[in-house]
């Protein structure tokens, strides 16, 4: 199984669903990490891929994506922090990426992107970073399995979480189609996942909160809490 199907299986399960963001990984030890995750309950894993372009922060690309994905299960959601997603999403397909997320801020009209994923057989979604108005989405929703609302400026792990992620959501909750996937990425942890969630926030994309301690399992057990759910 994969693609699509992998991503809606990892979504089957009843959500919401924290994503750890492996930016603060021990990369020496990927199929460990990636096991220590899946053990602590994870589905999905996201995967910040930046080209020190569209972002001033250069990250990791295929081999990472590619290698992960002979040592784990887990579904992989790959936000695109590049200058050129048209180019380059299709090799991350053929890497092993279950969900692309690239941004509206790198493309003219991002339909033609959407629609090629959606044909590749893998889901599909759109980030927007906190400057950008919630209308330059409107004309791509559509073809949208996911939303990714930035609630920092892509580019970097560990920054201040700004709630105009929080209206956003909001907004994308009440006024987008009710199958659409809702994602919010960037200074979420225990202080504003509990606002996230109740924002609309399907997946929660963690990197600090989780990667700073030494207990996994522990950190989502008190970000699953924080967000009122048993843990
Ligand atoms: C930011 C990335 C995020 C980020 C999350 O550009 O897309 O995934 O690393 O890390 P924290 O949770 O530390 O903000
Ligand atoms: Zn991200």
């Amino acid at each position: 199984m994969q693609g699509k199907q992998r991503f809606e299986q990892a979504c089957q399960s009843g959500g919401p669903w924290i994503l750890p963001s492996l930016l603060m990984c021990d990369f020496a030890n990927l199929e460990r990490e990636a096991r220590r995750l899946e053990e602590a309950g994870i589905k999905i894993l996201h995967l910040d891929v930046m080209d020190g372009h569209f972002v001033p922060n250069l990250s990791y690309g295929l081999p990472i994506v590619a290698s992960l994905r002979k040592v784990t299960n887990l579904a992989l959601d790959v936000h695109l922090m590049i200058s050129d997603p048209h180019k380059y999403a299709p090799q991350f397909v053929d890497a092993g990426a279950d969900c692309i997320t690239f941004h509206r801020e790198a493309v003219d009209d991002p339909r033609p992107l959407l629609r090629e994923l959606k044909d590749l057989g893998i889901a599909a979604g759109l980030a927007f970073n906190p400057k950008t108005a919630i209308e330059s989405l409107h004309d791509s929703m559509d073809l949208c399995d996911l939303i990714l609302v930035m609630s920092v400026e892509a580019g970097f792990g560990g920054q201040a979480f700004d709630p105009v992620a929080l209206t956003k959501l909001a907004t994308l909750r009440a006024q987008g189609p009710k199958s659409l996937l809702l994602e919010v990425d960037g200074g979420v942890n225990r202080t504003t996942i509990g606002a996230c969630r109740n924002a609309g926030a399907d997946l929660l994309v963690v990197g600090s909160a989780i990667f700073k301690q030494p207990n996994y399992g522990e950190a989502i057990g008190q970000l699953t809490a924080a967000m009122g759910l048993p843990v």
